[in-house]
C-alpha cells in the first residue's frame, strides 16, 4: 500500500450513510479479526498441505483485516471494541476445530466462509460504497470464495491435506 491510496473519506458523506458504512466496516472488521483467528490456531507444525493451506489463508485473512482497518480510519472511524469478543470467537472455532481433526477443520472453513460470503453480498447490496471501497471489498467477498472452494477440494482428497501425496512423490 503506498501513501497515495488513502482518502480522507469521511467529509462528502451524509451522517445517515456514514452510520451505514460505521455498522458495516465494523461487521467487516469484526468477522476478518475472526477470521484471521481460526486459520490461525488450526496450523499445526506437521509439514502438510493443510497446514501449507491454512497459512496462506491466514496471510489472505490478514490483509482483509488491514483493508477493512485502513477503511473505519479514512472515514473517520474506529475499529469496534467488540473485536475482543470476535477474537474469542475466533480463537475457540480455530481451536476447538484442531483438536477435533482435519474434517471438522475444513468444515468450520466453509461454514465460515459461506456466512461471510453471504454478509459480504448483504453488506454490499445496502450500502452505497464509493467506486474503490466497492472495488475492495467485491475482491475481498471473491478471496472468501476462493478459500470455501480450497476446503472443499481438500475435504473431497483428504490424503492430499494430509500430505500423502507429498511423501509419496
Ligand atoms: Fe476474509
Ligand atoms: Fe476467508
Amino acid at each position: 500500500m503506498r501513501a497515495d491510496d488513502v482518502r480522507l473519506r469521511r467529509e462528502a458523506i451524509d451522517p445517515v450513510q456514514l452510520k451505514k458504512i460505521e455498522e458495516a466496516l465494523h461487521a467487516f472488521h469484526n468477522l476478518e479479526t475472526m477470521a484471521a483467528n481460526i486459520y490461525k490456531f488450526q496450523i499445526t507444525k506437521v509439514p502438510s498441505e493443510l497446514n501449507r493451506q491454512l497459512i496462506a489463508a491466514m496471510a489472505n485473512e490478514m490483509t482483509h483485516l488491514q483493508d477493512f482497518q485502513v477503511k473505519l480510519y479514512e472515514f473517520g472511524l474506529r475499529p469496534a471494541i467488540s473485536r475482543t469478543f470476535y477474537w474469542m470467537l475466533g480463537f475457540c472455532f480455530g481451536f476447538g476445530s484442531r483438536l477435533l481433526g482435519l474434517k471438522t477443520i475444513l468444515k468450520t472453513g466453509i461454514w465460515v466462509e459461506t456466512k461471510a460470503v453471504e454478509h459480504y453480498a448483504e453488506l454490499l447490496r445496502n450500502v452505497d460504497w464509493d467506486d474503490q471501497s466497492r472495488k475492495m471489498i467485491g475482491k475481498n467477498q471473491a478471496d472468501e470464495d476462493g478459500h470455501i472452494n480450497r476446503w472443499r477440494h481438500l475435504l473431497l482428497n483428504q490424503g492430499v491435506a494430509e500430505g500423502e501425496a507429498l511423501s509419496a512423490k
